[in-house]
């Protein structure tokens, strides 16, 4: 049996970048998948992959190309992130799974060994970032911003907590946005390891025009200009 998985929930439509499913959006020579295919593999056993409608065979083939070695099983996603997660954990195995955004092409191997060694020693654990700039509301009231943090991926978790997380929340009709809120919403504790703005996710154009800026810096052996 596989020791860890990657679960890449991949199957969104991109509607705020406007480009069709940000999967397949190029970004420095190669797909957002490939990059997030591509940092994955080396740390983990096998990678599951939820895909848009349609497009299973055009993952498998964009996967392929990016871990050629890694055991990759391509699945149909759902409507929502959550949905797709679902779909990924139904097919998954490993004791400790590893979640992470094919949004976020620059994951590196630190911070992915890391955020698994937290998940095997507390159960779940997520990238994150403690947050910098001042807070506030509409109205201007300022938040407190000490000890709050912006969540990243990856996530890791010991499976079975994952599963129980989703299952409660699929019995309340729960909707979170990361898979650690669900873990949170059990009551148990999700280790926060540090991360840095490297994790970007790329969701609007604005960010895919940084991110191209920054892939001869971040991701220099997969950029191709
Ligand atoms: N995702 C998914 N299934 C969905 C929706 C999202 O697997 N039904 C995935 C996306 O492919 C992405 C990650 O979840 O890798 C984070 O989602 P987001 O950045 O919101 O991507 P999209 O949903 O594609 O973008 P948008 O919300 O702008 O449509
Ligand atoms: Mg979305």
């Amino acid at each position: 049996m596989a020791d860890v998985e990657a679960l890449l929930p991949a199957a969104g439509s991109g509607e705020r970048l406007g480009r069709g499913p940000k999967a397949f959006v190029r970004l420095a020579g190669r797909s957002l998948l490939a990059h997030a295919v591509a940092a994955l593999a080396p740390s983990v056993d096998r990678i599951l992959i939820a895909a848009p409608p349609g497009r299973l065979a055009d993952v498998a083939a964009e996967a392929a190309a990016a871990a050629p070695t890694t055991p990759v099983q391509v699945v149909a996603g759902g409507t929502t992130r959550q949905a797709s997660v679902l779909a990924l954990l139904a097919h998954a195995s490993a004791d400790v799974v590893v979640v992470h955004d094919a949004a976020r092409p620059f994951l590196d191997a630190a911070s992915l060994t890391a955020v698994i060694a937290a998940a095997r020693d507390a159960g779940a654990a997520t990238l994150a970032m403690p947050i910098v700039d001042t807070l506030v509301r509409d109205g201007g009231d300022v938040i407190d911003r000490s000890g709050v943090w912006a969540v990243q991926t990856p996530q890791a978790f010991q499976r079975a907590l994952l599963a129980a997380g989703h299952a409660r929340a699929r019995e309340r009709g729960d909707v979170a946005t990361d898979d650690a809120g669900l873990v949170r919403a059990l009551g148990r504790p999700v280790a926060l390891v540090p991360g840095g703005p490297h994790l970007l996710k790329v969701t609007t154009p604005a960010d895919l025009a940084w991110a191209e800026r920054l892939a001869p810096l971040l991701a220099p052996d997969r950029a191709r200009s």
